[in-house]
């Protein structure tokens, strides 16, 4: 695990932003994993600044979104095919044919799931999966207790998730109760991973994930399984980090031919 600690929310979108031009740069038809969330809109504007400065073209960049809610249209504003439509594919000038979210609406939940893990095996598995993290450690909407294992699914979102996101809707809404995300078992397949997270409500689930026992009961530590992860955090959600001293240090001593 790679871990980067930013001064501030606005330099980790910066920094974490880096990570995926660095790779469209190498690979112009890269598959992207796309997380929705307040936690990377910093990464897509980094994206879209370096896209006006004419430094990066998007154009054959493909997607897979990380999760959906069940049941609500997929032109309301707050579904995340709407947001990425809006914040990632528009913007970035993505080819929107090539951009997949889980359908939310399908009659045939099961199968929608089943074909959406084998829609990401056929485009050659994702090379950057975008994560953010939930403040109970959720990753997608992988609620503790997720199984390692697991691939898109349907599950329940947690009173805590149901809270945390009711600030999306408006108030005579229910946020939906169910949603369909890949579970930790796809996100696992990923060649690599940015999780970012700011904010001092994130400090326990970014601490957990980093140093804490590699347990179900906080998602994200399964990451500490993966062999090609950066985790880029503000000075808030790194505030709980035992070790946060040695970070700083190892990351200001990167060998030169990893930078
Ligand atoms: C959301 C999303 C996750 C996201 C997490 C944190 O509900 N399903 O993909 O990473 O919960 O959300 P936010 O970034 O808004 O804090």
């Amino acid at each position: 695990m790679e871990i980067v600690i930013m001064p501030t929310a606005a330099e980790v979108g910066i920094a974490a932003g880096a990570e995926i031009i660095r790779l469209v740069t190498a690979k112009p038809d890269a598959v992207l994993g796309l997380a929705t969330g307040s936690s990377p809109l910093g990464i897509y504007a980094e994206l879209a600044r370096a896209k006006a400065a004419g430094e990066i073209d998007f154009g054959l960049v493909r997607g897979f979104a990380l999760d959906e809610y069940v049941g609500i249209p997929m032109d309301h504003p707050q579904s995340y095919a709407y947001v990425i439509r809006t914040e990632v594919v528009e913007p970035l000038g993505l080819n929107p044919a090539t951009v997949q979210v889980p359908d939310g609406r399908a009659a045939d939940i099961l199968t929608a799931c089943e074909r959406y893990e084998s829609d990401i095996v056929a485009a050659g598995g994702i090379d950057l999966q975008i994560l953010g993290i939930g403040a109970n450690g959720h990753i997608g909407f992988n609620e503790p207790t997720s199984s390692f294992a697991s691939r898109t699914r349907i599950k329940t979102l947690a009173p805590q998730t149901l809270a945390d996101n009711a600030r999306f809707f408006d108030r005579a809404e229910k946020v939906p109760t169910h949603c369909l995300t890949q579970g930790l078992g796809t996100i696992m397949r990923a060649r690599q991973i940015v999780l970012v997270a700011q904010g001092e409500q994130k400090a326990d689930a970014v601490a957990a994930a980093i140093e804490g026992p590699v347990a179900s009961r906080w998602p994200g530590s399964v990451l500490q399984h993966h062999e090609h992860v950066t985790i880029v955090i503000d000075e808030a959600a790194a505030s709980k980090l035992e070790l946060a001293d040695y970070y700083r240090y190892v990351h200001e001593n990167k060998p030169v031919w990893q930078r």
